[in-house]
């Protein structure tokens, strides 16, 4: 599996024995060669750090603020943060209800709010042409009315995306109805959100975020998986059932998820909720913006028993700089007998589109430009975003059938807003792996892939997008406009009327 692990842990726990507290404290009078000597890493428990759980946000204001934090416990970090935290609070919304936020923008430069996953009407949806000015107030207010999942918010000014979201503004947002409610799925401190992302672990603990070319090339790749903002994260549960809501909030990372000692996952919801029965997977491949609802079965495991969620390397990456690199993601360790709980052995059915109910097929070609040009190396059917440029035109409330051929090397994150879909093939297969099941809002399509879906538009009308959800590609440009229409318009995509882009305030 994992053959770089051990070694990295290892560096890591050195690292820290010389950087922590723990040094100035414990081992003041030893030279650094008498604590190399003295340390058996093999033998020592590697350090670790408790889970941070996000707050919750209890309504009102939402700050965007530069401020610091102790994200590592020997040094603060610079932080941009959301509502005073990083990760931002946790949203909390019951289906059918009115949320409202208002962003206050206290950066030294414009920001907006977007809602991933969220149907929200196009003008409170954060498009990146719609910002908050330094010092100006937002107030986003849209009722919910969609499936109970594990939604997000996070940043999304035009070109400054990957910034703010790497120097910390990101956070969940949760939906639940009486569907799921009537599931009695573990709850409360059995449900556990899990925001995974790569950060820079250099010595100065800053999230340094200067872009080096590979960085533009693949995105930027962080050299520490930080789990709630966690390094080195460890968490004591019982022995009982938990519910883990993955969230992959990296710029640029895949991660192929696994628990150490190969226990299966018993995945149960995606990007939308629910899917419709749990299915097991011992390992999965989670992209940038993609959301995993899974089930652990600790109940078997005696008190003591230490396990980890990781990230295993695949494709043969050796380091932090690649694509493909794996690292531990959360201890967790089993304590005493928690309450019995069973695994459902089914969950609420799925209603699935119809491929036939499409309307029209369209293709995006995924590329990367060859010569590199400054900016614009990523594309979309040739084109680099622009914000006033309506790229497609569809209509609310109905169904589609999109492919996305990658004409390139690399993975790219797909992710649409305004509307879900499902995935139906990836090379003219039929999708098998579990977590590619249910509603979508965003997916991975591996270099020189063909993944077809199908989607339904939302209920509004007005300007959605479309890009790639490595931030950087994103930033470079890497995005769409698609108008989404009113049924009864008449509006054609040729003629869609311009200046109608969108209602910048
Ligand atoms: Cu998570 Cu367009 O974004
Ligand atoms: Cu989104
Ligand atoms: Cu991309």
């Amino acid at each position: 599996m994992n053959s770089n692990d051990t070694s990295l842990s290892r560096r890591r726990f050195i690292e820290r024995l010389l950087t922590s507290a723990f040094v100035t404290v414990v081992a003041p009078a030893l030279p650094t060669r008498a604590l190399f000597a003295a340390v058996k890493p093999a033998a020592a428990p590697p350090p670790t750090n408790a889970l941070r759980l996000p707050t919750a946000f209890t309504g009102g204001e939402i700050a965007a603020r530069a401020s610091s934090a102790f994200v590592w416990p020997d040094r603060a970090t610079e932080l941009r943060m959301l509502g005073g935290s990083y990760p931002g609070p946790t949203i909390n919304v019951r289906r059918g209800e009115q949320f409202s936020a208002t962003l206050r923008n206290d950066l030294d430069e414009p920001t907006n709010i977007h809602w991933h996953g969220l149907l929200a009407p196009a003008n409170m949806d954060g498009h990146p042409m719609d910002t908050v000015e330094p010092g100006a107030t937002h107030t986003y207010t849209y009722a919910v009315d969609q499936r109970a999942g594990t939604y997000w918010y996070h940043p999304h000014p035009d070109k400054r995306t990957g910034k703010q979201v790497f120097t910390g503004m990101a956070g969940f947002f949760i939906v639940r109805d009486d569907d799921e409610d009537a599931l009695d799925l573990p709850s409360g401190a059995y449900e556990i959100p899990l925001l995974i992302q790569d950060r820079s672990a250099r010595s100065d603990r800053a999230f340094d975020y200067t872009l080096t070319m590979p960085d533009r090339m693949s995105g930027k790749l962080g050299d520490t998986i930080l789990a709630n903002g966690t390094p080195d994260a460890a968490v004591d549960l019982e022995a009982t059932l938990y519910r883990f809501r993955l969230l992959n909030g990296s710029n640029a990372r895949v991660y192929k998820i696994a628990v150490s000692d190969g226990r299966p996952m018993h995945i149960i919801g995606t990007d939308g909720g629910l899917i419709d029965r749990p299915a097991a997977a011992s390992s999965f491949f989670f992209g940038p913006g993609e959301r995993v609802d899974l089930l652990l079965d600790l109940s078997n495991d005696a008190s003591g028993t230490s396990i980890r969620l990781l990230a295993e390397t695949f494709d043969g990456a050796i380091d932090a700089t690649m694509q493909g690199w794996g690292a531990d993601i959360l201890r967790i360790n089993v304590g005493a007998r928690g309450p019995l709980r069973t695994l459902p052995v089914a969950l609420p059915p799925l209603e699935s589109i119809d491929p036939a109910t499409a309307l029209r097929t369209r293709r995006f070609t995924l590329k990367m430009v060859i010569p590199m040009p400054e900016d614009g190396m990523h594309t979309i059917n040739d084109l680099v975003f622009d914000g006033m440029r309506i790229d497609e035109t569809v209509t609310a409330d109905t169904v589609e059938i999109w492919e996305f051929v990658n004409d390139s090397d690399e993975p790219h994150p797909v992710h649409l807003h305004g509307a879900r879909f499902q995935i139906l093939t990836r090379d003219g297969a039929p999708v098998d792996e579990p977590k590619d099941r249910g509603w979508k809002d965003t997916a991975i399509v591996w270099g020189r892939q063909t993944v077809r879906v199908a989607v339904l538009f939302g209920p509004h009308s007005g300007t959605y997008i479309l890009h790639c959800h490595n931030l950087e590609h994103e930033d470079d440009g890497m995005m769409l406009n698609i108008a989404v229409v009113a049924p009864a318009s008449g509006v054609d995509g040729a003629d869609f009327p311009e200046g109608a882009v969108m209602n910048l305030e």
